[in-house]
């Protein structure tokens, strides 16, 4: 048998270790050949492959990023694209794909998968809102990433009697926004679950300076005043709809300056958040999903995404990942609001 395997959305700290088990295992365990498509959907759209094997995977686990390259492309915005799909699937001789996305790659599968397609989904993303799964790989990347930035930023904000914004992603759902707050001793989390209020934000900002400690604010980039909308970037949209965010922070700044009359500076932590290498967690996490992606496949269980519960790894169906996300529930954020202000 002969298959796909293809990397989309936005890159991920972990892609790298998952190609590499499905592969090794696939080979060692199975006597399998395979594939790499480029550039998530893209590679299967225009046939941009590379070769998969045991040699062209070696070395990669630490490795942040993807060895296939990702992209955004959504092959059902594309006139013809499914057709183009199935079309060059035949004609390299791939049977199957190991899909390995967030909500957007996966909703693609999904559909792949109702239409006729052979597949496998592994649910990536840093933002952890994937549902069906109790965690993403990337995610603990992510959260740690983000706790040293906060731990850094603590001794300027003191320093200089600031308030200091830290801006993380989370377009829907604040998990990293959470636990980097949680972790790194936030004086509030701001998450787009809870939409908030400037000036109990600011009630926060000025008892922390009473007790002689400079505040940290965390706040997700989806994360929305009560009486405001969400900020964008510039307005622009992806494949899938979702507008660029980031501008929160920025804006939150001014705000608590307006208000309070104390210096606020926002740091967005961006892209750093996705690069580089994998913490062993995730290199573990990622490494499991990718072994029982390939057992899956080898067992026929099509149209299935493997995900972790509890300390199991499982397999639920693809269409349940994305029919809703994993956002965070109203009494997590209570049990950190006990340490805001
Ligand atoms: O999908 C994960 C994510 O990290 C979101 O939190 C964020 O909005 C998005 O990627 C930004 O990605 P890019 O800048 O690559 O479009």
């Amino acid at each position: 048998m002969r298959f796909g395997v293809l990397t989309g959305g936005g890159d991920c700290p972990g892609l790298n270790a998952v190609i590499r088990a499905v592969v090794r295992k696939g080979v060692k365990e199975y006597g399998y050949e395979f594939i790499g498509f480029r550039d998530g959907w893209k590679g299967p759209l225009e046939g941009l492959t590379m070769p998969l094997d045991i040699a062209t995977t070696r070395g990669i686990l630490p490795r942040g990023g993807t060895i296939l390259g990702s992209s955004r492309t959504n092959p059902f915005k594309i006139d013809g694209g499914v057709e183009k799909i199935k079309e060059n699937l035949k004609k390299m001789g791939v049977d199957a794909l190991i899909a390995i996305g967030g909500e957007d790659t996966l909703g693609v599968a999904t559909k792949l998968d109702s239409l006729g397609v052979k597949v496998i989904g592994v649910p990536k993303t840093i933002d952890n809102d994937l549902n069906n799964t109790d965690y993403t790989f990337g995610f603990d990347t992510a959260v740690n990433i983000a706790v040293e930035a906060i731990d850094r930023l603590h001794t300027t904000a003191e320093s200089h009697h600031r308030a200091l914004i830290v801006e993380v992603m989370g377009r829907h759902a604040g998990w990293i926004a959470l636990h980097s707050g949680l972790a790194g001793g936030a004086s509030c989390i701001l998450i787009p679950e809870v939409p908030f209020h400037v000036d109990k934000v600011c009630d926060y900002v000025k008892s922390r300076f009473t007790q002689s400690y400079a505040p940290i604010i965390v706040v997700a980039e989806g994360a929305i005043p009560a009486d405001g909308d969400i900020v964008t970037k510039d307005g622009s949209v992806d494949a899938f709809g979702h507008a660029k965010l980031s501008g929160i922070g920025e804006w939150l700044a001014k705000e608590i300056e307006k208000r309070t009359g104390n210096e606020a500076r926002t740091s967005v932590l961006g892209h750093i958040q996705r690069g580089g290498t994998p913490t062993a967690f995730d290199r573990v996490l990622a490494t499991r999903f990718g072994l029982h992606a390939i057992t899956a496949a080898h067992e026929g269980d099509w149209g299935k995404m493997v995900a972790l519960s509890g300390t199991a790894i499982t397999r639920v169906p693809l269409a349940s990942a994305t029919e809703k996300l994993k956002t965070v529930d109203p009494s997590l954020y209570r049990e950190a609001e006990i340490f805001f202000g």
